[in-house]
């Protein structure tokens, strides 16, 4: 009962960030029948998770910007009209490629504030203290996003930083329109905008928003402006920062002006590796999400589960028991490479991924503590996260994964600066062994320490086919991101749906703990089902997850741009 329990709290929070638009999806038992195709374009694909965004990308990439110009204009604007995920207040991360083949990654994770510790959201028994590392000032980390686009753009940006900005700007100050699913997702929060602070105007008001309804955001827009006049300046420094500091004096948060000055995102080496003709390009720690990707693919390799097919039973099985074992060492070994020492060559060894697959029947399910045993996870409470993916003319590409965590992250808007802060520091494990709000648990390595970073399971991907441009992929969904790549991937390299169909078709999810696998409504049929429990698995029902936004490059140099039809995600070419 407790474990049911802790099933429904665990996925109610994966999906708390998705389930007020989520579309019904319906099954695809023969995802080849229908040919249906994302948006097709010759020059340049901007897909995003709301409609407007996409529009200034597109924008940025006509007037000649690059797919690094576009980035920065695209994730300004999402924290305008996206301001459950988008954000200056939060963190993220970014894969490249460019043109010539040229690979790199950006971390932009916020950080632990230098006066956190270990125990800070524990109680006198060490026990954790409800919902303190998910509501309120002192569960933000110290937001990257900025430095983040700063650094892109320093690095890789052609076109004026402030030109890049100002269509922020523009849709915080004129407004825009709401569309449905913004709407009732301002409508449902109303009550927590109230409980958290005062400070939340315009969000918060008596009627309910309505689609078409007009909304502007003129403290964000003049945050935005200081970071066009300013650069990084514009945020860790000045009026912003000392607005963000009487904030956490206000609410007895921990953010200083030291831990903001400090703050620097860092470029790391993509972490790459191979599966049949491809080569992924993903996201090294402190994301999970690209080692275990690779864990994954590696262990399918040998299996020809394009023979057995989509809808079999026996596919389904293997892929969960990939994830369990994937899911198991994320728990043990991951945390921030600047603090603990990961095991990188060991983790990603061939040999040593099929020693650890080797116990996998194609027959029977393996519980999960037989594959690693974990003190009993307790579940403390309970998210959003958007993707973009984007493509040039020149054939650059940008993956970019960005997130305050909860919906509207910590429910904190900084005061006259009009932003939420992130409430990311529930990605560290506040207490080994104890879930976070997606259920998963964690020990050593990803403990809190002083300017630490949280892990996280963000996946932005890029994957080259014989050398050659070919998918650029990535969602939010918590823990469900990473099995959401990888499903999302192989629809297109084994099952040859189209992207848009490898997009919208139905997902499931296994991630050791809980031990069940967990699948979208229509998912599997009552045959499979019975079959799939038969072999030993326990099989749960949950609303629809993830948004992958993803682009593919056609045999014809074409780009083909898919947006999730779970939300408003929107592909735009020209
Ligand atoms: O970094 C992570 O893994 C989480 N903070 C991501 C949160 C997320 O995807 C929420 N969206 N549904």
């Amino acid at each position: 009962m407790k474990k049911q329990i802790f099933l429904l709290i665990f996925f109610a929070n994966v999906l708390a960030c998705q389930s007020t638009s989520n579309k019904t999806m319906t099954t695809e038992e023969t995802p080849k029948t229908a040919q249906i195709e994302g948006i097709i374009a010759e020059n340049g694909m901007v897909v995003s998770a709301h409609p407007l965004a996409s529009e200034v990308g597109v924008a940025i990439l006509k007037k000649g910007g690059n797919a690094f110009d576009a980035s920065v204009a695209t994730f300004f604007a999402l924290a305008v009209v996206y301001p459950r995920a988008g954000n200056i207040g939060g963190g993220g991360f970014a894969v490249y490629r460019t043109a010539e083949g040229e690979t790199a990654t950006l971390d932009f994770r916020e950080k632990a504030p230098a006066l956190a510790h270990r125990d800070m959201f524990l109680d006198k028994k060490k026990q954790p203290i409800t919902k303190l590392s998910l509501i309120g000032h002192l569960a933000s980390g110290v937001p990257g996003a900025v430095d983040g686009m700063v650094e892109l753009h320093k690095k890789k940006g052609s076109m004026a930083w402030a030109d890049l900005v100002q269509p922020a700007i523009d849709l915080a100050q004129n407004g825009f329109e709401l569309t449905q699913a913004e709407a009732d997702v301002l409508n449902r929060f109303q009550n927590e905008f109230k409980e958290a602070n005062l400070h939340t105007l315009p969000l918060v008001r008596a009627n309910k928003w309505k689609k078409g309804e007009k909304i502007a955001y003129p403290d964000l827009g003049k945050t935005l402006e200081r970071i066009r006049d300013k650069g990084r300046a514009g945020f860790y420094e000045g009026e912003t920062a000392d607005l963000i500091v009487k904030e956490m004096k206000r609410g007895k948060g921990i953010i200083s002006h030291e831990d903001l000055k400090n703050y620097h995102s860092v470029w790391r080496e993509a972490l790459k590796g191979t599966y049949k003709d491809y080569t992924i390009i993903s996201m090294p720690p402190p994301s999970s999400g690209g080692i275990a990707l690779l864990q994954l693919l590696k262990g399918l390799e040998k299996y020809p589960i394009s023979d057995w097919g989509f809808q079999n039973p026996k596919s389904i099985h293997l892929l969960s028991e990939l994830e369990r074992r994937a899911y198991a060492d994320r728990s043990t070994y991951l945390g921030d490479p600047d603090f603990v020492k990961i095991p990188m060559d060991t983790l990603l060894n061939a040999e040593k991924i099929a020693e650890k697959n080797a116990t996998i029947s194609l027959e029977k399910a393996t519980p999960s503590a037989k594959v690693k045993k974990e003190k009993k996870v307790e579940s403390i409470e309970s998210v959003e996260t958007t993707h973009f993916s984007i493509t040039d003319k020149s054939g650059n590409a940008v993956s970019l994964t960005t997130t305050i965590n909860g919906y509207f992250g910590s429910k904190v808007m900084v005061e006259r600066a009009g932003f939420f802060l992130n409430n990311e520091m529930d990605d560290f494990s506040v207490k080994s062994g104890v879930a976070n709000q997606f259920g998963l648990t964690g020990g050593e390595a990803n403990a809190i320490a002083p300017q630490k970073r949280m892990l996280s399971s963000m996946t932005p991907t890029i994957i080259e086919k014989n050398g050659k441009l070919f998918m650029v992929l990535g969602t939010p969904g918590g823990s469900t991101i990473i099995t959401s790549v990888f499903q999302t991937f192989l629809n297109v390299a084994e099952y040859k749906m189209t992207l848009q169909q490898a997009v919208d078709t139905l997902r499931f999810h296994h991630q050791w703990m809980p031990d069940a696998i967990n699948y979208e409504p229509n998912r599997f049929n009552a045959e499979q089902i019975r079959n799939l429990e038969k072999m030993g698995h326990k099989l749960v029902v949950q609303p629809s997850w993830g948004r992958v936004d993803a682009i593919m490059r056609r045999e014809d140099g074409k780009y083909e741009g898919a947006g999730d039809k779970r939300g408003d995600d929107k592909a735009i070419g020209y």
